[in-house]
């Protein structure tokens, strides 16, 4: 167990608070095994009628650990970051997330999971996944376009660029964003209305909304056995080394 995620019980609403400043929240595995049990027990438990995650100071999250995708290539399907995917693809309870600052590639692609998503307007969002010579994850290749279109999803995964709060509104990525801080008051706001309808309706509605599941779970699936190869690659190491020594990568040696 770790105390780098706080999980809190307000109001039968559960939120979930990545709290690791220090390194931007940045999630290591396990931080994602206790978000993964977070979200999945919270479909078994009716006390909890939604759930939000959120971050800390002025961070939501800068994404995996970079050390971890250094020398733990998530091989195993039953890895905690797996098991967090999983649990936010496939849980039927309302899920929230509360963007106080920047997200960064599973803290943009987890938001495509979520029913509501309220951004401070500080926020930044991004997928870096090309830059650092991976594909994308979380299956946002299949949810980005559905909410942003395929324009707009190439844009924002083939040149990974940051974007901020409006962008990600226009891109249908967040539901609204907040100003002076409230986006939590935001979430908590919707997240009680949630917690007063009738659950079995709520629930079925969700899982209409949502569609199919088979089709989130082969994408789930290809994307997880690309980005697994693209981790080992040389490409992957140069990016990743180069973060860590804060100097720009250098693709020019590959073909
Ligand atoms: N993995 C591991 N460590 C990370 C990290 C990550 N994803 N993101 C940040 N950190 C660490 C930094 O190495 C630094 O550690 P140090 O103080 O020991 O040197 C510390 O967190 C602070 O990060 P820093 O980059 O100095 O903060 P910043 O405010 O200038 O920038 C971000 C914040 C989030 C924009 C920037 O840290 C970033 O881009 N991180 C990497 C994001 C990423 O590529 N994630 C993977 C997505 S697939």
């Amino acid at each position: 167990m770790t105390d780098l995620v706080k999980i809190e019980l307000i109001d039968n609403i559960r939120v979930v608070t990545m709290n690791r400043p220090d390194k931007k929240n940045a999630l290591t595995q396990d931080m994602y095994a206790v978000m993964a049990d977070a979200v999945a027990n919270a479909d078994e438990d009716p006390q909890v009628r939604a759930v939000i995650i959120t971050g800390v100071e002025d961070i939501f999250t800068s994404g995996n650990d970079l050390n971890d995708f250094l020398k733990a290539p998530m091989d195993d399907a039953e890895t905690p970051v797996w098991r967090f995917l999983r649990a936010i693809a496939t849980t039927t309870t309302p899920l929230l997330a509360a963007v106080n600052g920047a997200g960064v590639g599973i803290g943009t692609t987890m938001l495509l999971h979520c029913d509501f998503v309220y951004a401070s307007e500080n926020a930044r969002f991004h997928l870096p996944f090309i830059n650092l010579a991976l594909v994308p994850e979380a299956a946002s290749s299949l949810l980005l376009p559905r909410c942003a279109g395929y324009r707009k999803a190439a844009e924002l995964l083939m040149l990974g660029e940051p974007f901020d709060a409006n962008e990600a509104l226009e891109a249908g990525v967040v539901t609204a964003v907040a100003t002076e801080n409230s986006e939590l008051e935001m979430a908590m706001a919707t997240a009680r209305k949630l917690a007063e309808k009738p659950p079995s309706a709520l629930r079925q509605t969700k899982a209409l909304l949502r569609g199919e599941s088979q089709s989130m779970a082969e994408r789930l699936k290809a994307e997880g056995d690309e980005f697994k190869v693209c981790l080992k690659s040389p490409e992957a190491k140069e990016a990743m080394t180069a973060f860590f020594e804060r100097r720009p990568p250098d693709f020019s040696k590959f073909s």
